[in-house]
């Protein structure tokens, strides 16, 4: 596995995503910053964040992923070594380090044509829950440092740890929107209350601009008759917040990280694969264009 302190942007495919509607637009002189989070555990959020990262690439936007997850799942399935890592998001969140310092460049990914710049996490971060208590400004460390670097991204994906935690306020105080993945289990409604008023407590306190995006059905298979039962309560009750791409499962997608990549990447033929740069696609169509470059 290789990773390279990068200079200059990423490199991700040429074709260009076709317009659309601006139901959610988001206005930004910089990258969209969007968070992945659920508190609930294993529901996906580290496969979208890396999948939605390559497919992004692929079509041509400029991508910065932040694992904000001490497992540093998403980092070491971008192909980055996490116990390799001279410098990482813990430094960021200290400021003993830029971004601009600490992000790498994954030469996996730029082989598969869907080059993203990573910040990556490890164990140490894990310690940062701790030693930010007490220092100034602490639940908005990372959106100070991502401003340095805003201009030259499209988009910025974080990956939240499966926690409201000081971590994950960071990641949504840093934020415009957050993209929710959810199995469609009797149980998945039960967690999103608590997130939605934790966003809605962050929105009211914190960052104004905290919108949820949309919830993202993963792991979806249509054979289940409770899956498409709970599917249809999440459209009624969340309408247009749903996104119109479903997820499904693959195996491809669950195989993908031990080689060290998104499935975007490691099998392009997948369905699992086809459905996330269909998301990739209908993201950059629901957000509209960015004001300005
Ligand atoms: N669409 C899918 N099809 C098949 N397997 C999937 C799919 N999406 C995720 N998985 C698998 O489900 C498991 C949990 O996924 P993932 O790690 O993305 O969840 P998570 O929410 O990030 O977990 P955590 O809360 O621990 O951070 C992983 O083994 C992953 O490979
Ligand atoms: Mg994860």
């Amino acid at each position: 596995m290789s990773a390279l302190i990068t200079a200059g942007p990423p490199q991700g495919g040429n074709a260009a995503p076709s317009g659309g509607s601006a139901a959610h637009a988001v206005e930004s002189v910089g990258a969209r910053i969007f968070c992945v989070a659920n508190q609930k555990g294993g529901v996906g959020k580290t496969t979208t964040t890396v999948n939605l990262a390559a497919g992004l690439a692929k079509i041509g936007q400029r991508v910065l992923m932040v694992d904000l997850d001490p497992q540093g799942n998403a980092t070491m399935g971008s192909g980055v070594d996490k116990r390799k890592m001279a410098l990482s998001v813990y430094d960021v969140l200290l400021e003993s380090a830029s971004i601009a310092e600490a992000r790498l460049n994954s030469d996996k990914l730029i082989e598969g044509g869907c080059g993203y710049h990573v910040l990556g996490a490890n164990r140490e971060l894990a310690g940062a829950e701790v030693e930010l208590v007490g220092l100034p400004n602490r639940e908005k460390r990372l959106k100070t440092a991502l401003a340095a670097v805003q201009g030259e991204y499209d988009f910025v994906l974080i990956d939240c740890p499966p926690s409201l935690s000081m971590l994950t306020l960071n990641g949504l105080c840093s934020a415009h929107g957050v993209i929710v993945p959810m199995q469609c289990e009797y149980f998945a409604l039960e967690g999103l209350t608590d997130l939605v008023n934790t966003i809605k407590q962050v929105h009211a306190n914190l960052n104004p601009d905290l919108q949820i995006i949309g919830l993202l059905r993963v792991m979806f298979d249509p054979r289940i008759t409770l899956q498409q039962q709970v599917s249809d309560q999440l459209k009624a009750h969340f309408a247009e917040k749903v996104f119109n791409t479903v997820i499904p499962r693959n195996v491809r997608l669950a195989e993908a990280p031990s080689y060290g990549l998104p499935g975007v990447v490691f099998d392009p033929a997948a369905k699992g694969s086809q459905a996330f740069v269909e998301f990739a696609i209908e993201m950059v169509e629901r957000i509209g264009p960015k004001t300005q470059k």
